[in-house]
């Protein structure tokens, strides 16, 4: 264990800006940094790190905390791995006490395979550079392919001869334990090496460390694969892992973009060729954690396919985590049969970016092209491929991006633009449906977790977070301040020249008093506020606003942009004319007010139904025939709205 005063001292010296620096793009932002979150999808920064106060908060997640605890979250670090990695850091002499014996067993475990795959990297290098093998076969390969002596150094490459067990023997010898080797899989079942006549590339992972190697086959007519990888491991999570990404981190964040390509091979071509910003998926479709850490970097993703038929398939399908992750995405074809290796060995780099440069083209719209193309005028092929591209369309979290794809893809469609509108309306509706009802799930079982917590930590308070059961009660209310923050200073009626929030307020002025939700009821306040002051209304005003509940509850509203008006799930027409459900303020304020004004009717009603119950209960009958005029008025009122409701939410009729 890491004495006290270890501990103590780490933390004191780990600078928040520095440590989550490493990790995420931070720009200056008066005193603070700001950056995009690391653990939620966002597309404007609401990451902050106050190096003041040494804390980083985020706040669209909620997340925050010191270095090691960013350290923990992000890198899914222990708090003594927090605590070692600050102190490799700033190096600072870690004081041990006695560890737990659990703590030392896993520390050593992980030690030893980065330890052995380590030796195992320095071993398939020797044998490339120092054997004779090694030189006349495999670093005469390496030269072949045009790969420079620092270049193979660099990315440690390396040369598993043919024999039986050189290095396993080695390794034994050296004292690794056979446990390890097999768990890393350079060593068989039957104690022979795995990777036999085969060029080594070995694969890092972000901090350099070698987790993983990849040989590639030297006999081409051989039946064996082109390529054999170790497998997964304690340090080896294949999904993680991005080839090139190591050396890669620099450049991309440089460049703002990231080159994707396919192979081993690409990659160490491209960075030889002075284009360091690329990285490799090694053959297999993209994960969702590879796309986010390729957005720790950067949100620009240009990838390169092969230019065959087979490289044009490809470049139709799985890109689909990358739109989800709100990544921009475009797409480079490469002329026939070449990959991005030949292609640049026999151009030389310059033609190569230019050509990239130049062939790159915005992923949906190359899609709908292509897919256009094969469809022709054949009608229900056409009705498919619309349903295939707003599929993608419906993937991208930002609204206005989805409204610009709408309007160029249908125009490339040759159809108008309200055909997709509406087949999208209908495609986000079911995501947002699927999406909702995670949602809920996950409320749930964080509410229970919570109430689970509550009993057992009665001393550590927590965070008040909003139960589901309190959101719905103040959904109205929420409902209302969401558009007031995200759209109040619209117009709402071009001829009367008012705003969305003089409509909103002047209909419910007297209500605010009755809010139950002092934070709901602060927003509406300040917009009053603003109005007499004849200020204009922005979102910027409640994002940058003084008290932080404020910014936070912006932050969380307006990211939250598929909270429709409450009952929108219920509802089974969408305007057609509406280019984005969420754009649609002017009808969302209409229907927050009148629902707003129903459900205090509602109570009210409540109310006067309880006095009415006394009062006959007293047998008072000026109070009973008080109490009966004033249900009969809140009932017309009540018909009244419902029915301008039922007008707007009501399914269709007839
Ligand atoms: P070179 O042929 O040496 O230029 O390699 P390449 O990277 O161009 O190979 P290719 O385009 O055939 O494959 C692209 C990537 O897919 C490779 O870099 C590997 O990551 C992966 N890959 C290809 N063949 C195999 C295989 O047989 N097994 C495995 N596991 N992966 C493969
Ligand atoms: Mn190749």
């Amino acid at each position: 264990m890491i004495s006290k005063k270890s501990v103590q001292e780490i933390l004191e010296t780990a600078r928040v800006e520095e440590v989550v620096g490493d990790f995420v793009n931070l720009k200056r932002r008066g005193v603070n940094l700001i950056g995009l979150c690391p653990f939620h999808n966002e597309k404007t920064p609401s990451f902050t790190v106050s190096p003041g106060k040494n804390i980083y908060k985020c706040f669209g997640c909620g997340k925050a905390g010191d270095p090691a605890k960013f350290l923990m979250e992000h890198e899914s670090y222990t708090f003594p791995e927090a605590l070692r990695y600050l102190a490799k850091k700033y190096g600072l002499e870690i004081e041990e006490e006695v560890r737990t014996e659990e703590d030392e067993e896993a520390q050593r475990v992980e030690d030893s395979l980065f330890i052995l795959n380590d030796f195992a990297k320095k071993h398939y290098a020797g044998q490339l550079f120092e054997t004779d093998t090694g030189k006349s076969v495999g670093l005469r390969y390496f030269k072949d392919r045009g790969f420079r002596e620092e270049t193979i150094r660099k990315f440690d490459l390396g040369f598993a001869p043919n024999q039986r067990d050189v290095f396993t023997q080695k390794a034994r010898d050296a004292g690794f334990e056979p446990e390890y080797l097999r768990q890393l899989g350079l060593t068989t079942e039957h104690g022979r090496d795995f990777f036999r006549d085969r060029v080594m590339f070995t694969i890092h992972n972000l901090t350099g460390k070698p987790v993983a190697f990849a040989g590639r086959i030297l006999n081409s007519t051989a039946k064996a694969p082109k390529y054999i990888n170790s497998p997964e491991s304690e340090i080896y999570h294949k999904s993680r892992i991005l080839y090139g990404a190591y050396f890669a981190q620099r450049a991309m964040r440089q460049q703002d973009e990231c080159i994707l390509v396919e192979g081993y091979t690409d990659v160490i071509s491209l960075h030889q060729g002075g284009i360091e910003n690329v990285v490799a998926s090694s053959g297999t479709s993209l994960t969702v954690e590879q796309v986010r850490l390729i957005r720790r970097f950067t949100p620009n993703i240009k990838i390169l396919y092969d230019g065959d038929e087979a490289g044009k398939k490809a470049a139709l399908r799985g890109l689909d985590i990358a739109l989800e992750q709100d990544m921009n995405v475009r797409v480079v074809l490469l002329p026939e049969k070449e990959d991005p290796d030949s292609y640049l060995q026999q151009v030389g780099a310059t033609a190569f970016q230019e050509y990239i440069e130049e062939q790159s083209k915005d992923f949906i719209l190359f899609k709908t092209q292509v897919l256009a193309t094969d469809a022709g005028a054949d009608p229900v092929r056409k009705t498919a491929l619309i349903k295939d591209i707003v599929a993608s369309i419906a993937l991208i979290p930002d609204p206005i991006k989805r409204s610009l794809y709408i309007k160029e893809c249908a125009s490339i469609v040759e159809v108008g633009e309200e055909v997709l509108i509406n087949e999208l309306n209908a495609q986000v509706r079911r995501l947002l449906g699927k999406r909702r009802q995670e949602k809920e799930r996950e409320e749930r079982a964080a509410q229970r977790q919570e109430d689970h917590e509550a009993v057992e930590t009665q001393t550590v308070e927590k965070p008040k977070v909003a139960t589901s059961s309190e959101l719905v009660r103040h959904r109205y209310e929420r409902e209302i301040a969401r558009i007031l923050i995200a759209s109040g200073g619209q117009i709402f009626d071009k001829e009367e020249q008012i705003t969305v929030a003089e409509f909103i307020l002047s209909h419910i002025e007297e209500e605010l008093a009755a809010f139950e939700s002092p934070i709901y009821r602060k927003v509406a306040e300040l917009c009053l506020d603003l109005l007499l002051d004849k200020t204009p209304l922005s979102t910027n005003y409640f994002l940058q606003h003084e008290e932080e509940s404020i910014r936070n509850l912006a932050i969380e509203l307006i990211h939250s942009p598929y909270e429709f008006s409450p009952g929108w799930e219920e509802r089974e027409i969408y305007l057609t004319t509406q280019k984005a459900p969420e754009l649609n303020y002017v009808q969302e304020s209409v229907e927050a007010v009148d629902r707003l004004k129903y459900e205090k009717i509602e109570k009210l009603m409540e109310q006067n139904q309880q006095l009415l119950q006394e009062a006959r209960s007293e047998t008072a009958p000026e109070e009973i025939l008080r109490r009966m005029k004033i249900h009969h008025k809140l009932l017309e009122q009540k018909a009244l709205l419902a029915k301008r409701l039922g007008l707007v939410v009501g399914p269709r009729k007839g």
